[in-house]
């Protein structure tokens, strides 16, 4: 199971206080000698936290790769031709969300992400789209010729008594297992905690997970280097 890192609260950080500190690079860097697969920031539309120079900086500089979460507009999707990132990831993007909320609508919008992913495949970019956990979703993500998909998990972290859990749980486990047979690879991410992450390591089929606010959360209290191997450990002991 891959671990990726989502650097963007670093940048939040800084952005707050209008300073230079904290550098997301320099995250980028720690994270990656403490045992990050991937290294992933959202360049968001209202650049609330990663700017346009950070993803350049650790696009150009950094060993492992760089996963660029974008929203699927003309302008962004021209930053990514150019930079040429390993991989993107598309999201869906609304000016007022605190953060992501919900899945890219593919089903809706099939012909426009579908010309979106052949663009970025031409520029030797391997394209996913994050989608909730839904049939019809990932069917319309396999229309699109996207190789991969990343599962929203937030809705999972949100549910909060024992059922809802399990529910929010077993509609990923039908999606991962529905994604594998159209031939899709699987990533997961959103609202992961040292607490949740657990059960969704464990699910097979998986092959990347996507962390960022716990980490960096929880980096305040032990360092990033640290909570970066803690949540490594964590996933690595539940495919125990
Ligand atoms: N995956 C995607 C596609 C996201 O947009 C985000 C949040 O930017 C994450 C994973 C990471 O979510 P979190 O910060 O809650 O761990």
């Amino acid at each position: 199971m891959l671990l990726g890192v989502n650097i963007d609260h670093v940048a939040t950080l800084r952005q707050v206080r209008g300073t230079t500190y904290p550098d997301p690079l320099e995250a980028a860097r720690v994270s990656a000698e403490a045992g990050a697969d991937s290294i992933t920031v959202h360049l968001r539309e209202d650049k609330r936290h990663i700017q346009q120079f950070d993803v350049e900086n650790i696009a150009n500089q950094l060993s492992i790769p760089l996963n660029l979460e974008i929203a699927v507009t003309d302008e962004m999707i021209t930053f990514a031709e150019q930079l040429k990132p390993d991989y993107c990831c598309f999201v869906p993007e609304k000016r007022q969300e605190l953060t992501t909320e919900g899945g890219l609508n593919v089903a809706a919008d099939i012909e426009n992400i579908k010309q979106a992913c052949k663009r970025l495949a031409s520029a030797g970019i391997q394209v996913s789209l994050f989608i909730d956990a839904d049939k019809e979703q990932i069917e319309a993500a396999r229309m699109t010729g996207a190789p991969c998909i990343e599962i929203h998990t937030g809705h999972y972290a949100d549910a909060e008594t024992n059922d809802e859990i399990e529910y929010e749980k077993n509609k990923i486990i039908e999606s991962v297992a529905f994604a594998k047979q159209q031939g899709l690879r699987v990533h997961a991410g959103h609202g992961l905690t040292l607490d949740n992450v657990t059960d969704i390591a464990a699910i097979p089929g998986i092959v990347e997970l996507n962390i960022g606010h716990s980490i960096v959360a929880r980096a305040v209290m032990i360092g990033l280097a640290e909570a970066v191997r803690e949540m490594r450990e964590q996933i690595t002991s539940s495919n125990d």
